[in-house]
C-alpha cells in the first residue's frame, strides 16, 4: 500500500474523481464495461460531487458503468431516507447517466430465507462481469471496510453480519438514537473487496487517525481488517493531514 497525504479532503476528493473518471473514459474507448465498487457515508461524498459535476459541465458519461455498492442495513427500506440506496441516489445516482439496471446495492429487504442466495449471487455477478476494476473504501473505527467487522475473515464474501457496537453509537445520530440503527447489514466481504484490481481508501478527520496508524503502521489482523489491504498490491490511502497526524 501506499499513502498520499494532502492539506484538504476537497483537494484530495477531486483528484480521486479524476482517477475514477480516467477509468470510466478509458474503458469506455475500448467499448468495456467500467465495474465501480462504491461506499456510501461522509468520506465519499465531494468525490460523488466531483463525478456529478465532471458529468453536467464535462460530459463524462457513465452508461458503460456497472455499480456494486459496499453495503446495506438489514433490515432497510430502500425508500427509508437512511438507506444507503436513497444515499447513492440523492448523491450520485439522480444526477448522471448511469442505466438503472446497472446499479447493485444490496437488498435490505431480502428474506431471511433467500438472504444466503442472495449474497452468492451478488458475488457471482461481480465475478462474472469481470471482477471490480476499482473499490472505492472509507474506514470505520473499528477498522471496518464495507461493513466486515472485526473478526472477518480474509476470504470472507458478500453476507450478513452483526454490526460493531462502536458501529452502531457513529450511526446512531443518523437515525436519531441508537434504538433505532438496525443491528445487522449485508456487505460485500473481504475477500470480494481484495479481489479489485484498484483501490482507494479515503480517510479524512482526526477521528480516524488512530485507527488509520493501526491499519497501514499495524499488524495485519482480523481484528483490524482494514489491515488486511496491506497484502493488496494496488492500493493507495488518500488521507488529509488530521487523519495522517499519528503515522510515523
Ligand atoms: C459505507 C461503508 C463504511 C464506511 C465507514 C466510514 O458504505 O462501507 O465502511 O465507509 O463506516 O464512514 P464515514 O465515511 O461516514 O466516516
Amino acid at each position: 500500500i501506499h499513502n498520499v497525504i494532502f492539506e484538504s479532503s476537497h483537494k484530495a476528493s477531486i483528484l480521486v474523481a479524476q482517477e475514477i473518471a480516467n477509468l470510466i473514459r478509458e474503458k469506455s474507448a475500448l467499448n468495456k464495461l467500467c465495474l465501480l465498487g462504491l461506499a456510501t457515508g461522509s468520506s465519499p461524498v465531494k468525490v460523488y460531487e466531483e463525478l456529478v459535476r465532471m458529468h453536467k459541465e464535462e460530459g463524462l458519461s457513465f452508461a458503460n458503468v456497472v455499480s456494486f455498492n459496499l453495503d446495506e442495513y438489514l433490515p432497510m427500506d430502500r425508500n427509508n431516507i437512511q438507506s444507503y440506496f436513497y444515499f447513492m441516489h440523492e448523491h450520485l445516482f439522480n444526477h448522471v447517466d448511469i442505466l438503472p439496471e446497472n446499479i447493485n446495492i444490496p437488498d435490505g429487504k431480502v428474506s431471511a430465507e433467500d438472504l444466503y442466495q442472495y449474497c452468492i449471487d451478488y458475488e457471482m455477478k461481480i465475478k462474472t462481469l469481470g471482477g471490480l476494476d476499482f473499490q472505492l473504501l472509507g474506514i470505520g473505527r473499528t477498522g471496518h471496510i464495507g461493513f466486515n467487522e472485526p473478526g472477518s475473515h480474509f476470504n470472507s464474501g458478500t453476507r450478513s453480519i452483526t454490526l460493531d457496537h462502536i458501529t452502531r453509537i457513529d450511526a446512531a445520530p443518523a437515525f436519531l438514537g441508537i434504538d433505532n440503527v438496525p443491528r445487522k447489514a449485508i456487505t460485500m466481504g473481504i475477500g470480494t473487496v481484495m479481489s479489485a484490481k484498484r483501490i482507494v481508501l479515503l480517510g479524512w478527520g482526526i477521528s480516524k487517525a488512530k485507527i488509520l496508524k493501526k491499519t497501514i503502521e499495524g499488524k495485519i489482523t482480523s481484528q483490524v481488517p482494514a489491515t488486511y489491504l496491506q497484502e493488496h498490491n494496488n492500493t493507495t490511502f488518500v488521507l488529509d493531514s488530521d487523519a495522517s497526524s499519528e503515522l510515523t
